[in-house]
């Protein structure tokens, strides 16, 4: 009996101490590694330079990573013989990309710091940053110190990651349960003021949706046929300024010109709508809004400390 009260507090301690890790500062690198921050922004702007598309590619990989067990490079992880990588799951097979970027990184920042002292956790989350930065929003601080997981979960990718078919309440329920908000799942859609979609995302919206611009619907089925099969990876930007960072994504839905459905249903209740209303006006509060929910996010079921690793390759775990 005694000893199944202590294994019981043990586990709640594991749970509270998981649930309660918290990032280290900006500064975490600085001495162990000065160079590792202007290395990756370094290798983001020459990526971003080669391909404009890139800075989104690297702000949703971020995002894919902290919905699936916490921002802990899981995403990162190729298949074994024993673990299907999430990079197999639905939301992300021929959709998420930037891995070789992240590998440039990661080679370089290793080769610069002399071992591998920089989590692909971290560098996830500081390329992110850098991405928006380059095309035209304001940066926010990215608190450090995540480590790597030794797992990935391909079933929690398909589970926690929200398509674009979703109706509002879905949306916040997967929000929700990352401890994010209403305010948050706006702020956090903005992202979709960068990069572009295939068609086989927006195709329902496109042909069975009411809530679009029919000279807009027109213009998309133009280049995205509504038989399954046609065209699928036939790309759209997201919002009419896709390759920078602004509030037109904003402006878009109040004109029923969003390209996703996940997008134009941000309107659908008063509380969802006030906000993608007054940051249509208000790119201040936009970008300000964007970086505290960003951090939020970054903060998701990080691994801290001894927990996890620091990845040699971001690819793979670390053999024993
Ligand atoms: C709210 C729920 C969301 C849904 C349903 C959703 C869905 C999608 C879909 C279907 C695409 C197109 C993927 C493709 O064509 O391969 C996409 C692209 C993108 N998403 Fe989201 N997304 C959501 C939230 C977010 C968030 C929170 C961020 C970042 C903070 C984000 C950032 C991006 C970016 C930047 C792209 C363009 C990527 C590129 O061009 O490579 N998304 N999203």
């Amino acid at each position: 009996m005694a000893s199944r009260n202590i294994l019981q507090l043990l586990v709640m301690f594991a749970i509270a101490t998981s649930a309660f890790a918290t990032l280290s500062s900006t500064r975490y690198y600085n001495k162990v590694c000065p160079k590792a921050l202007p290395t990756i922004k370094a290798i983001v702007k020459e990526a971003v330079k080669n391909e404009t598309r890139m800075a989104a590619s690297l702000l949703r990989l971020h995002f894919h990573d902290c919905f699936v067990q916490g921002c802990d490079g899981s995403i990162l992880l190729d298949s074994t013989a024993t673990m299907v990588s999430e990079k197999e799951a639905l939301p992300n097979k021929n959709s998420a990309r930037g891995f070789e970027v992240i590998d440039k990184i990661k080679a370089k920042v290793d080769e610069v710091c002399g071992r591998p002292v920089v989590s692909c956790a971290d560098i996830l989350a500081v390329a992110a940053r850098d991405s928006v930065v380059l095309l035209g929003g304001s940066s926010w601080d990215v608190r450090l110190g995540r480590k790597d997981s030794t797992i990935a979960n391909a079933t929690l990718a398909l589970f926690n990651l929200p398509n674009a078919s979703l109706e509002l309440p879905s949306l916040l329920q997967k929000f929700e349960q990352q401890g994010l908000n209403a305010k948050d799942l706006v702020v956090l859609s903005g992202g979709h003021t960068l990069g572009v979609s295939q068609c086989r995302f927006f195709r329902p919206r496109i042909y069975n949706d009411t809530n679009i611009n029919r000279s807009y619907a027109k213009k998309l089925q133009g280049s995205c046929p509504q038989t399954v099969g046609d065209g699928d990876t036939n790309l759209e930007d997201l919002d009419s300024t896709a390759k920078k960072f602004d509030v037109a994504y904003f402006k878009d839905i109040l004109k029923n010109k969003a390209l996703l459905h996940s997008d134009q249903v941000l309107v659908n209740n008063r509380s969802t709508a006030s906000y993608v209303k007054s940051y249509s006006n208000d790119r201040k509060a936009f970008f300000n809004a964007f970086g505290k929910s960003m951090i939020k996010m970054g903060n998701i079921g990080v691994l801290t400390d001894d927990q996890g690793e620091v990845r040699s390759s971001c690819r793979i775990v670390n053999s024993k």
